[in-house]
């Protein structure tokens, strides 16, 4: 957290002019503090003008000339890039806003007259080492190395390849000095780094201008905008209550942040959750318990591994056999499952129905998601069919509910025609490509069709149905409706309407 006041956006800007660069910067400039010019995206003729960027550019700006082996652009010798700082820095104007603020030198390029030119003229030095595969053996040492001067801002840039080496960076940086430095776990699993740099005593989280379609500066970085409008960077601050979402890598297209996060900003709680990509739940559970979090949405492919976990099994946990809500009862983690009521209120809503006894359902899937939602049809009277790849899993669904099972093939095709009412898609087939699970079933038009995945938003399965003159609906409005029992849950009061009424994002 920086002293004065909300987390610090720096906007890294990878145009290849200078007046591209500005033009971008226009758009976010009311939500970022610093701008960082990555000179080394910059076409060579536009190299000449970089001395003139802080004076357009009207905030803070940092100066950085990334080396190819650092994961930047820059291919010329260390000679070219020495004249580019030299050039940049030179004849500073008494105004310092028209001057560079920062200038981002590698750990192991100390010159000594750039270094005197910005201690004169009030450039600050921010001292960067990054580790591109992994994470350094000794973190106290390879700051040390970066943390010399007193007047410098050391940065850090590891980049984890498994949760389990994010874990041992976190650890390091609970611990590490207090002093205004950049501690940044690049890619996927270091995203928590980013969203609460602000917890580490990062001075500002590096953000991406990706909306507007620049390049990516650094994996892992977010849209300033996101950062201000997902993830409330304008509110949060040291007594923010932390709650994460705990998947693999998929989470990181997950709208339960935008859900959440909106609510929490609309109810005024001082709450933020953040999305924690994981190998292993119980990666997941040491970041929570790493970060004081108070409770966790649990999502695909953990919502049984938590089992062993909870001290509290809620009574639709032990029916379903997963949990996708944590919420931390005193030093333990009690376990809920709000899918099967999400389900039901999306699926009555849509349906415009109050019950579903005499309908005949047919369940696609028996994992995770196909168990809430076995459950929930169950409990409103439908007589269901339940159809998976693996014949096993979907016998053993089945038979909790005596419903009829089969396997997902065209031998399937008549049943799934006599248990036609309602159509629900719980696997994951048509998230990642445009594949159909049931391509087989020909859809008379009458079928009310339930696709659980909402990212595309709508799945081939869902296309096909629409065309047959099907009514379709993807989980969207479920994802809604089982994060409003979240809230409900972790804060101990009713969700707002807002659960409710957010349209599904164009972004999703
Ligand atoms: P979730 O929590 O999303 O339900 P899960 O518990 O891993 O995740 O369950 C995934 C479901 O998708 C299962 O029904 C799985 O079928 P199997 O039991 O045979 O594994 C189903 N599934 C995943 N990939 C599939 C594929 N390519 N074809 C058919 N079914 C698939």
């Amino acid at each position: 957290m920086s002293k004065t006041g909300k987390p610090k956006i720096c906007i890294c800007l990878t145009g290849k002019t200078i007046e591209e660069n500005i033009r971008i910067l226009e758009r976010y400039r009311p939500i970022v503090d610093y701008v960082e010019l990555r000179a080394d995206c910059l076409e060579p003729s536009e190299r000449f003008y970089i001395r003139s960027f802080p004076e357009k550019a009207q905030l803070p700006c940092i100066l950085t000339i990334r080396r190819k082996q650092d994961g930047g652009n820059f291919e010329d010798g260390e000679g070219v890039r020495l004249v580019l700082f030299a050039k940049a820095l030179s004849f500073p104007k008494p105004d310092a806003k028209a001057n560079y603020a920062f200038v981002d030198l590698e750990d192991d390029f100390r010159i000594p007259v750039i270094e005197e030119a910005c201690h004169t003229f009030g450039t600050r030095i921010i001292r960067s080492h990054y580790f591109h595969n992994g994470i350094p053996e000794n973190f106290d040492a390879a700051y040390e190395q970066i943390a010399q001067e007193d007047d410098e801002v050391p940065k850090l840039v590891v980049n984890p390849q498994s949760s389990a080496e994010f874990i041992r960076f976190l650890k390091w940086v609970i611990r590490a000095p207090r002093r205004e430095h950049l501690l940044i776990a690049a890619g996927a699993y270091g995203i928590v780094s980013r969203l609460l740099a602000w917890r580490f005593g990062s001075m500002w989280t590096y953000a991406s201008p990706l909306h507007s379609g620049m390049e990516i500066a650094a994996s892992g970085h977010f849209d300033p905008l996101d950062l201000r409008n997902i993830y409330n960077f304008d509110l949060v601050n040291e007594g923010t209550e932390l709650y994460s979402l705990i998947g693999q890598h998929s989470i990181l297209s997950s709208l339960s942040p935008y859900l959440h996060n909106k609510a929490f900003r609309e109810m005024g709680k001082n709450a933020l959750l953040v999305p924690t990509p994981v190998d292993s739940f119980a990666d997941g559970l040491e970041i929570l318990e790493l970060l004081g979090g108070k409770g966790a949405a649990i999502t695909v492919p953990f919502k049984e591994d938590v089992l062993p976990f909870l001290a509290f099994h809620s009574t639709d946990v032990k029916r379903i056999g997963a949990c996708n809500t944590l919420v931390r009862r005193g030093d333990a983690w009690a376990g809920y499952n709000t899918d099967a009521d999400g389900f039901e209120r999306s699926l009555l809503e849509f349906l415009g129905k109050q019950d579903l006894s005499g309908s005949r359902a047919t369940i696609i899937g028996a994992g995770g998601a196909a168990k809430s939602i076995a459950l929930a049809l169950f409990r409103k009277g439908a007589r269901c069919l339940v159809l998976n790849r693996t014949y096993r899993a979907g016998r053993d669904l089945a038979r909790k509910y005596n419903f009829l099972y089969s396997h997902l093939d065209d031998r399937a095709n008549d049943l799934i025609s006599e248990y036609s009412d309602i159509i629900v898609q719980a696997t994951s087939v048509g998230m990642r490509e445009e594949l159909d699970p049931i391509s087989f079933y020909e859809f008379k038009g009458s079928e009310a069709v339930f696709d659980l995945i909402y990212h595309p938003s709508k799945t081939l399965l869902l296309k096909r149905a629409e065309e047959a003159g099907c009514r379709v609906l993807n989980g969207y409005k479920m994802l809604c409706y089982q994060a409003a029992g979240q809230y409900k849950l972790w804060m101990d009061e009713p969700p707002p309407d807002i659960y409710a009424q957010l349209e599904q994002p164009q972004f999703s």
